[in-house]
C-alpha cells in the first residue's frame, strides 16, 4: 500500500484494507448506545445490557466510546491499568488493555479528559483500529457507549454500528434531544436500525404515552416509525450499585430492572448479526478522531 498523502487518504486506506484478513469469521452484533442529552443513563444501560447479553451466553466486548468523560470502568468497579490512550500513544496491544470482568463482559477502557486525537496522524490510528477489529472478531457482540451530544464522534460511532440504541428519559429536553439525534441519523443515513430505550421511567403507562408521541412525530416528520426496545424503571438501587461500585445487574440480578434489561437483551438478539468484514472501519476511526 502506498503511504497515505494526507489524513483523508489514510482513512480511506484504512477502510479499504481493514479487516480483510479476517477470513471465515462468524457474524457478530454491534450496537452504538447514544442519547443526545447527557446524563440519561447511557453508560448504565450499556454496562448492564452488556451483562444481560452475556447472561444469554454471548461473549461481549463493551467499548468506552466516550472519549471525553469515560466511565464504564467506574460502573464496572474496576481500575484499569491501561486505556485506549495507551494503544494510540504508546503502542500497548489491545489485548493488554481490554479489561476482563467476572460479569462475563470484557471492556475496552478509555481515559477521561482527552482532547480530540486529530494531531496524532491517521497511520497510527489505522493500526489501532485494525488491531481492534481483529481482536473484536472473537466476540459475539460489540457495544459502543457513546458520549453525550450530537457531535462527529457520536455520529461516526452510530455510522459504524449496524444497530443504534437511543436512551432517553421522560424529560422533555431528553425527548427533544433524542428526536434531534434520530433526525440526524436518518437524514445523514447513518443507521437503518434505530431503537429507543426509555430509562428512569416512573410508570409504564407514562412511558408508553411518551413513546406514542415520539412515534407520531417521527412518522410525520421523518417518515419512519420508532422501535421501542424497552422501558427501564427508575430505581434507587441504581444509585446504590454505583456507590458500591458493582453493576446493578450483579447487585440485584432478579429484580425488576434486571428483568427489563434481559428483555432488552432478548430483543437485541432478534436483530441479524453482521460479518465483521462488512464493518465500517473508517467510521470507527472517525469516531475516535472526532471528525
Ligand atoms: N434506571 C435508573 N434509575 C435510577 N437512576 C438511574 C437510572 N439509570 C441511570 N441512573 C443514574 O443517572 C445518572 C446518569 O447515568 P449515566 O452516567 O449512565 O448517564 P450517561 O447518559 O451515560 O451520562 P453521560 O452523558 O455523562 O455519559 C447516574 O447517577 C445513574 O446512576
Ligand atoms: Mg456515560
Amino acid at each position: 500500500m502506498l503511504a497515505p498523502k494526507n489524513q483523508a487518504d489514510g482513512l480511506r486506506n484504512a477502510a479499504a484494507s481493514s479487516p480483510g484478513h479476517l477470513k471465515n469469521k462468524k457474524a457478530l452484533r454491534c450496537i452504538a448506545i447514544a442519547s443526545g442529552k447527557g446524563g440519561v443513563g447511557k453508560t448504565f444501560v450499556s454496562v448492564n445490557t452488556a451483562m444481560a447479553l452475556a447472561s444469554l451466553g454471548n461473549k461481549v466486548l463493551l467499548i468506552d466510546a466516550d472519549l471525553g468523560l469515560a466511565n464504564v470502568d467506574i460502573l464496572m468497579g474496576k481500575n484499569p491499568e491501561h486505556t485506549l490512550h495507551d494503544a494510540i500513544f504508546h503502542g500497548t496491544p489491545i489485548k493488554d488493555i481490554v479489561c476482563k470482568t467476572e460479569f462475563g463482559v470484557d471492556f475496552l477502557p478509555a481515559s477521561s479528559g482527552e482532547r480530540d486525537m486529530l494531531n496524532i496522524g491517521s497511520a497510527r490510528l489505522t493500526n489501532v483500529v485494525q488491531e481492534l477489529m481483529a481482536y473484536a472478531a472473537d466476540y459475539d457482540i460489540l457495544m459502543f457507549d457513546c458520549g453525550a451530544g450530537i457531535n462527529k464522534s457520536v455520529t461516526s460511532f452510530i455510522a459504524a454500528a449496524p444497530q443504534t440504541l437511543i436512551v432517553m428519559t421522560m424529560e422533555p429536553t431528553s425527548i427533544m434531544d433524542a428526536y434531534a439525534l434520530m433526525k440526524v441519523a436518518r437524514q445523514d443515513k447513518l443507521s437503518e436500525n434505530i431503537s429507543v430505550v426509555l430509562n428512569m421511567v416512573r410508570s409504564d403507562e407514562q412511558g408508553h404515552k411518551v413513546f406514542k408521541n415520539l412515534t407520531k412525530i417521527s412518522q410525520n416528520y421523518l417518515y419512519s416509525p420508532v422501535n421501542l426496545l424497552g422501558i427501564i424503571p427508575y430505581s434507587p438501587l441504581v444509585h446504590k450499585a454505583v456507590l458500591n461500585r458493582k453493576p446493578l445487574f450483579a447487585l440485584d440480578s432478579k429484580g425488576e430492572v434486571a428483568t427489563r434489561l434481559k428483555q432488552i437483551a432478548g430483543r437485541i438478539m432478534g436483530d441479524p448479526a453482521v460479518n465483521i468484514n462488512d464493518f465500517n472501519a473508517e467510521a470507527i476511526l472517525k469516531g475516535i478522531m472526532n471528525i
